[in-house]
């Protein structure tokens, strides 16, 4: 075991808002380093578009995600980004003073923050930030950890085999098995690929195939997916691999089959 997987993190909706879009990402970085006067800081993939945005208008907000949360605001805005994607539609809102749209289910509180300073890191951005306003929406409830998300949010990567009779389709990508009739317009919920990927799980059986990439391929050629997210690691996979994109370790990956 890493002992990394021993530090301890709250998870968050870090919020941006530049011109007339709104986006958000989730975060596992926010600090609080001094109280007087209030300083916290947030450490951000240069790649994400939420980054970009809080560079160019040095604003942001970050919410505090609550243990009552469910899965669908981490996947929401922690496993897509708002360069392709509006993460908002369909979610209840309300935007803060600083302009920012903070969401509102499964949320504690936020905070509106004004950055006064940034460290590059590389890879990241670290941002030092000074709250400006600040609300509360569920006082009572408990901030959401990256432990408790783990062992009680996110889904357990798919299972490859079925109890049972009847009829039961399997995603050749990620091993999930879709229980009776197949709809044409099926989209794996775990890998999100489509009907192409699916075949009956008895003759994915009777053929042997299995979800190992072919004898063939070089370990440099490997490929495993992040049941959760769907990224995608070349090469061989080492046991304490962390998903750049969802966080999730090892128990996520399954091989990720070649044409
Ligand atoms: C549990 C979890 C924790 C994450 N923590 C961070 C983080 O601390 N910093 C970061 O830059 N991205 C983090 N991410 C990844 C971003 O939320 C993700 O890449 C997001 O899709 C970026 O969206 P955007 O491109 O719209 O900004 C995390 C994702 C998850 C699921």
């Amino acid at each position: 075991m890493n002992l990394l997987f021993k530090i301890s993190y709250g998870l968050y909706v870090l919020v941006a808002h530049e011109d007339k879009k709104d986006n958000g990402c989730i975060i596992n970085t926010l600090m609080q380093q001094t109280s007087n006067p209030e300083v916290l800081t947030v450490t951000v993939n240069k790649l994400n578009c939420t980054h970009d945005m809080i560079l160019n208008t040095g604003i942001a907000s970050c919410a505090i995600i609550s243990e009552r949360a469910t899965f669908d605001i981490i996947k929401g805005f922690g496993m897509r980004s708002g360069k392709t994607e509006n993460k908002y539609e369909g979610i209840k809102s309300r935007r803060a003073k600083n302009g920012c749209l903070i969401p509102i289910d499964g949320v504690i509180g936020y905070f509106d923050l004004k950055i006064s300073n940034k460290i590059d890191m590389g890879t990241h951005t670290q941002f030092i930030c000074h709250p400006t306003d600040r609300e509360f929406f569920l006082e009572e409830d408990e901030p959401l950890t990256y432990s408790y998300y783990q062992k009680h949010i996110k889904p357990k990567p798919a299972q490859t085999k079925v109890d049972g009779e009847g009829e039961a389709y399997i995603c050749t990508i990620c091993g999930y098995i879709h229980k009776g009739p197949i709809q044409d317009d099926i989209i794996c919920p775990i890998c999100k690929h489509g009907r192409e990927a699916f075949v009956p799980l008895n003759e994915y059986k009777k053929d042997e195939k299995t979800l190992s990439p072919k004898k063939e391929t070089s370990p440099a050629e490997e490929k495993y997916i992040c049941t959760v997210c769907g990224y995608i690691h070349t090469g061989p996979i080492p046991d304490d691999i962390i998903c750049p994109v969802c966080k999730h370790g090892r128990e996520a990956f399954v091989p990720y089959p070649q044409e």
